[in-house]
């Protein structure tokens, strides 16, 4: 460059607008800023490199403490994981936090978010300042409660190469991986000084279209976090919907403060009888729980804990659960099975969920119901 736009260049980036113009005399593409401004379309997925690469180490200490801590945890599921708080029809109520940490019930809450409907459509996912308020009062609130929080991001279905949801934002294809890591690195600074209780988990059951892409996005998004929260116990599951047979799958960075999660619905066809969100829908009527079942549940559990054992990281089982169309005895029955089998393999865990469809509460009637709150949280 000529020494005089040199010169001009010099002074207009000490100027008005500091270093990115100064980026922006010298050639496109000459030096990438740090955080994604202008052009944010063209924000690469390699402006979030991969994690060092070594095998990972095994959790430390202060993370198996943390993750022997957990128990029985509730997910206040269908709250902010819809496309927008309500329109599943529940809110995260004052009522259902001032629940948590009571006498028999949880002090551990899973708080699933659909962060991606909340956020710019471009590369740069700027979250919506208010949305962010209303995640921090939630946040805040539990954990000034005592309990322990795990903050996820759910249900971003381009991600998986899902349909979208009726009001789901519809993203450019280029920009939606490099979105999921621009999102993490905004919660992760947003929460770097939160007590060490607030767990982050990277994604709800990667499927589908991250089949062979989940290790490379999942290496990316654990070094970002790591630049604003260098300890924080972070949460990472399989593909096959978190699914124990795809722990062998999994890729771990060297990273010692990871648990590992898996969800566990087996048998398929009797926790999600009668659901409309699985097509087609399985009949109703299905019983609960035989020796072949039993075996199913407790085999995959079995797996989960030689995978984790392999892997030298605590894991959790983030989500169970029986919708509410199933037989009651047998639905009562499926809950005590898996709940001593998870309790017999050291396994904590979050039941599915709190108010909506599986729910151990009933908003409308403002009370638990009972024999699905003492099949889980009472001797
Ligand atoms: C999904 C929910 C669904 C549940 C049971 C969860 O991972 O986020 O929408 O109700 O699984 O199928």
């Amino acid at each position: 460059m000529p020494k005089t736009i040199v010169m001009y260049c010099l002074m207009r980036a000490f100027t008005l607008l500091g270093v990115y113009v100064l980026f922006g005399c010298m050639g496109e593409g000459a030096v990438q800023a740090d955080t994604p401004v202008g052009k944010a379309n063209q924000v690469s997925i390699e402006h979030y490199p991969v994690s060092p690469i070594g095998n990972a180490p095994g959790a430390s200490p202060q993370t198996r403490a943390l993750a022997l801590s957990l128990g029985a945890g509730i997910n206040f599921g269908n709250m902010l994981d819809a496309p927008t708080e309500g329109a599943w029809g529940l809110k995260v109520e004052d009522e259902f936090i001032a629940l948590v940490g009571n006498k028999g019930f949880s002090r551990h809450v899973r708080l699933p978010v659909r962060w991606s409907n909340h956020a710019s459509t471009d590369a740069a996912a700027v979250i919506d300042p208010e949305f962010f308020k209303r995640v921090d009062s939630v946040v805040d609130r539990l954990l000034a409660g005592g309990s322990t929080v795990v903050l996820n991001m759910h249900h971003y279905r381009q991600l998986d190469g899902d349909p979208l949801d009726a009001t789901d934002l519809s993203v450019d294809p280029s920009v939606v991986r490099v979105r999921f890591l621009a999102m993490w690195d905004q919660i992760a600074q947003r929460y770097a000084g939160k007590d060490d209780r607030l767990i982050f988990e990277l994604y709800n059951e990667p499927h589908g279209i991250q089949e062979s892409t989940w290790n490379d996005l999942l290496s990316r998004a654990v070094r970002v976090i790591r630049k604003s929260n260098p300890q924080r116990a972070l949460v990472v599951g399989p593909t096959l919907w978190n699914s124990a047979s795809a722990l062998e799958k999994l890729v771990l960075p060297p990273d010692p403060n990871l648990i590992l999660t898996v969800h566990h619905y087996e048998p398929f066809n009797f926790t999600h009888q009668g659901a409309d969100w699985v097509q087609p829908t399985k009949p109703l009527g299905v019983d609960c729980c035989d020796a072949n079942q039993a075996a199913l549940m407790t085999s995959l559990l079995d797996t989960a804990v030689k995978q984790a054992a392999r892997l030298g990281y605590p894991i959790f089982v983030g989500e169970f659960g029986a919708y509410s169309l199933a037989p009651e005895a047998a639905r009562i029955r499926y809950l005590r099975l898996m709940r001593e089998a998870m309790a017999d393999r050291g396994m904590p865990w979050y039941y599915w969920e709190l108010a909506a469809g599986f729910g151990v509460y009933d908003p409308a009637k403002h009370e638990f119901r009972t024999n699905i709150k003492q099949a889980l949280f009472q001797p």
